[in-house]
């Protein structure tokens, strides 16, 4: 169904710094609470888990691909013959970068978390994203998907003209403005609308990599010049512009022509179900409703989410042509009218509840005893590896009992943002928040993984006369 409700867009609306962004705090759609389908606690627990080896599995044949087409290049440059390796090489490298960097920056495809920073350092300089620009950003877009005004990721902007669009396949702009923020970024300067979603704790480490970024370009172009060939260019700054073509593509199917400024990712995003090659290359970020609700799923897992919610989610897309037999029709609308977008429909929601049924939740108005310490529940209500949301008050505390039976407690809603912990996942003596991925550790709150930048308030907890206590004097 298509509607034309909308005001009127312009692009400086999208600007964070906008009327637009101060009127989405107004209405209640910044950092709000989204439509979550329900799913089984013991079911989710199993999808959160993470193993190093499926990432590391399909991360060593992208880099052989990589390698693989690049070798065949160098060996057949000279001859036509050399299109086709770097055909492959360019898609590769500035393509199937862009779900490789997505993925690692959501810390989840690896179990073991230096590998999944590598990969994000790795992906970022290939897919031209400065890592700690997009860090941020890409927290504030999961907050605020497509809400305007506040979301700084939104690809199709309105009005938009169908030029820019074709220009986006070969990567232009986004190139030449990359270029411009790494040179501003390696002099030490940041912009005012960079400084509203990126903490100045960062700047010296974003003006750090801007500099290593710079000396790379600055190699290859020198290498380029003292050999007299455009080949050093052709596996590093090129790609970007010849091979980025697939990754607008994929992109396109995410939120392009659905809604702005709702809070249910049915109605702003697509799941399309993709060919096993596509679902490869893209890492399965096909299924980006499944990821969008649920980011701590590794994308290993996405398929399994998916069957489990399909009664919630609006009709899939049966592979690209389908999804781009409507994409491309109302873009072409879209183009005309800025005003346009496409309603998906979806099934009547049973519950439009924050909470994904994921956690315990205990509430309790008992006074502490006289050392402070408050009953929280009978002992097995919180199982070895389980965290439960306790209410006490007006306040929000997370019970935690790690697999080797030990017990912590802490504030019970993350210090980044609007997120209850006990959603999160519970892995060892570190706790993952379900919105962005931010990790505490339980036994003192200490941040392990941005983006929270606050440590969390942490409480006294053990077991006594059959009850788990937490002390809260
Ligand atoms: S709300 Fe952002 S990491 Fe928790």
């Amino acid at each position: 169904m298509a509607v034309n409700v909308q005001k009127q867009r312009k692009l400086s609306d999208y600007k964070l710094s906008s009327e637009q962004g101060r009127l989405a705090v107004e209405r209640g759609l910044a950092d709000a609470k989204w439509y979550l389908p329900p799913v089984p606690r013991e079911k989710m627990q199993e999808l959160l888990q993470r193993r190093d080896w499926p990432a590391l599995r399909d991360t060593m044949l992208w880099f052989a691909l990589l390698f693989g087409s690049g070798i065949a290049g160098l060996a057949l440059w000279g001859t036509p013959w050399a299109i086709i390796p770097f055909a492959i090489y360019g898609v590769i490298y500035a393509s199937t970068s862009d779900s490789r960097w997505h993925e690692s920056s959501h810390g989840t495809p690896f179990k073991t978390d230096w590998m999944n920073d590598a990969l994000y350092e790795i992906a970022s300089f290939m897919v031209l994203r400065e890592s700690v620009v997009w860090r941020w950003s890409h927290a504030r877009h999961h907050s605020d998907t497509i809400i305007v005004g506040r979301d700084p990721e939104i690809g199709r902007q309105r009005p938009f003209s169908l030029f820019g669009l074709a220009l986006k396949f070969f990567n232009i702009p986004a190139f030449f403005k990359y270029f411009e923020s790494i040179a501003r970024h390696a002099l030490g300067r940041v912009t005012a609308e960079e400084r509203l979603f990126i903490p100045e704790s960062e700047f010296g480490k974003l003006f750090a990599r801007a500099r290593i970024y710079l000396a790379i370009y600055a190699g290859v172009v020198a290498l380029a010049i003292g050999i007299g060939s455009i080949l050093p260019l052709m596996f590093i700054g090129l790609p970007n512009l010849y091979g980025a073509w697939l990754m607008v593509v994929y992109g396109l199917t995410q939120h392009a022509g659905l809604a702005e400024d709702v809070l249910d990712h049915r109605l702003n995003t697509r799941t399309v179900l993709m060919n096993p090659i596509n679902r490869y290359l893209y890492w399965n970020m096909g299924y980006h409703i499944e990821h969008h609700m649920f980011p701590m799923v590794p994308y290993y897992n996405l398929p399994k989410l998916h069957e489990l919610i399909k009664p919630y989610m609006p009709p899939v897309y049966n592979g690209l042509i389908e999804a781009y037999r409507e994409i491309i029709p109302t873009l072409l609308r879209v183009a005309k009218d800025p005003n346009y977008y496409l309603i998906r429909p979806v099934p009547p929601a049973p519950s439009q509840s924050h909470t994904p049924q994921t956690s315990t939740l205990i509430t309790s108005d008992a006074a502490p005893d006289a050392e402070g310490w408050v009953n929280v529940c009978d002992l097995v209500q919180l199982l070895p590896g389980e965290v439960l949301r306790f209410e006490h008050r007006g306040n929000v505390y997370a019970v935690y009992r790690t697999q080797i039976g030990q017990l912590f407690a802490s504030d019970g809603k993350c210090t980044h943002g609007n997120a209850y912990l006990a959603d999160g996942f519970l892995e060892g003596a570190c706790i993952e928040c379900p919105k962005h991925n931010g990790r505490f550790d339980i036994r003192t709150g200490a941040v392990l993984r941005a983006p929270p930048r606050v440590a969390l308030k942490t409480y006294l907890a053990r077991e006594h006369n059959g009850q788990i206590q937490i002390k809260l004097g």
